[in-house]
């Protein structure tokens, strides 16, 4: 009987069984999860006016291209990103207290859980909440409060990665580094940079000292590369930034040297393939490098990036993943298996997430 390419059993793998899967996720942006209801609320509580009508906040090329003179609102590229990025400075621009700040991390908190989640690394990028009006302690002093009133309710474990803007000058992101090694605030475990690299230029050279600080004063390093930029950022990510683990990374398959590289070194690429499509980076999965990155050795995480203006969840991305590939449950539980064992979590934590995954495989 032919079946409709909208029938359950079409699908190869139901997104309820992926979310069944004790998981974690190591590439989302705090920035990129707030939801239309919470923008709302916030941009009520905050006396801000809309950019344009309630149901089109998500329409970031309609309110955030940047009109004269800019390429911005193609949706594709560099310009897409650039849109996105004055997107998450409007939302984080609305959160002013930390009350606010705490609410969102608790929600966060609360969407992973509902996807199976039970760990999250997650990127907070302090230049996006320009409306913050304390320092840099008191937001992440208020999004750990969160996540600890989260983690008590049995909600997903989340630590933050600290992550500077491509486009921040050396001495900002050694100032960013310096404080984080002194100040050793609650929950971060990692330096992280993202941000526009075609924008920016090739910077791994300007950020290397803040990388060097932070590996020194042992904190872990994940690096966005291979996404705005092309392998050339993957390489210096690698050599001069000492990442643990490349956010995107996708196109490092335009180097085989490079994916040889990074397959041998163990080298996690934080894969998020609705993003990669939103953003124009890859038109399709049929072209997207994702497949053929995992068959040639390289360990790959797929994740969300920025799950709320993208229309996305976890579940939804790894369904995707299996409707695209042909990937089968045993594979799903090869993604779980992997994130955990990619993520920055605890020893401990790991372990005990892995030991209750084992009797599905
Ligand atoms: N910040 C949030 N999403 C991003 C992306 N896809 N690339 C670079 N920086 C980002
Ligand atoms: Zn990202």
């Amino acid at each position: 009987m032919h079946s409709s390419p909208l029938a359950p059993s079409a699908r190869r793998v139901d997104e309820n069984s992926i979310r069944l899967l004790p998981k974690a996720e190591v590439h989302v942006h705090l920035e990129g999860t707030f939801e239309l209801a919470d923008l709302l609320e916030l941009a009520k509580e905050s006396k801000v006016a809309l950019p344009g009508p309630a149901a089109t906040l998500f329409d970031i090329d309609t309110h955030f291209a940047e009109s004269a003179g800019h390429p911005g609102g193609a949706g594709a590229g560099a310009a897409g990103l650039s849109g996105f990025l004055r997107f998450l400075d409007w939302e984080c621009g609305l959160i002013r207290t930390a009350a606010q700040a705490a609410r969102t991390a608790y929600r966060f908190a609360a969407r992973q859980s509902a996807s199976g989640i039970r760990y999250t690394d997650v990127i907070i990028n302090p230049t996006h909440w320009s409306g913050w009006p304390g320092t840099i302690d008191s937001l992440f002093d208020a999004l750990a409060q969160g996540f600890a009133e989260a983690e008590q309710d049995g909600l997903c474990q989340v630590q933050m990665a600290l992550s500077l803007l491509r486009t921040q000058t050396r001495a900002e992101a050694t100032g960013v580094v310096e404080w984080l090694v002194e100040a050793r605030p609650a929950r971060v475990i990692a330096l992280s940079v993202d941000g526009n690299e075609r924008e920016s230029g090739r910077t791994g050279e300007k950020f290397a000292e803040a990388f060097t600080m932070a590996r020194d004063a042992g904190l872990r390093r994940t690096v966005h590369a291979g996404e705005s930029s092309g392998p050339e950022g993957v390489w210096d990510a690698l050599l001069l930034l000492h990442a643990e683990r490349i956010d995107h990374g996708v196109r490092s398959i335009e180097d085989p040297r490079l994916v040889d590289y990074i397959a041998e070194h163990g080298i996690p690429l934080d894969v998020c393939p609705r993003s990669n499509l939103t953003l124009g980076v890859y038109p399709d999965m049929e072209r997207h490098p994702l497949a053929e990155l995992r068959e040639r050795g390289v360990i790959v995480t797929v994740n969300t990036d920025d799950p709320a203006p993208i229309g996305t969840r976890l579940e939804s991305e790894w369904a995707l993943c299996a409707d695209s590939y042909g990937w089968d449950e045993n594979d799903m539980i090869d993604l779980a298996r992997t994130s955990i064992a990619a993520s920055f979590a605890t020893p401990e934590l790991k372990a005990s997430l892995l030991a209750e995954l084992a009797p599905l495989a």
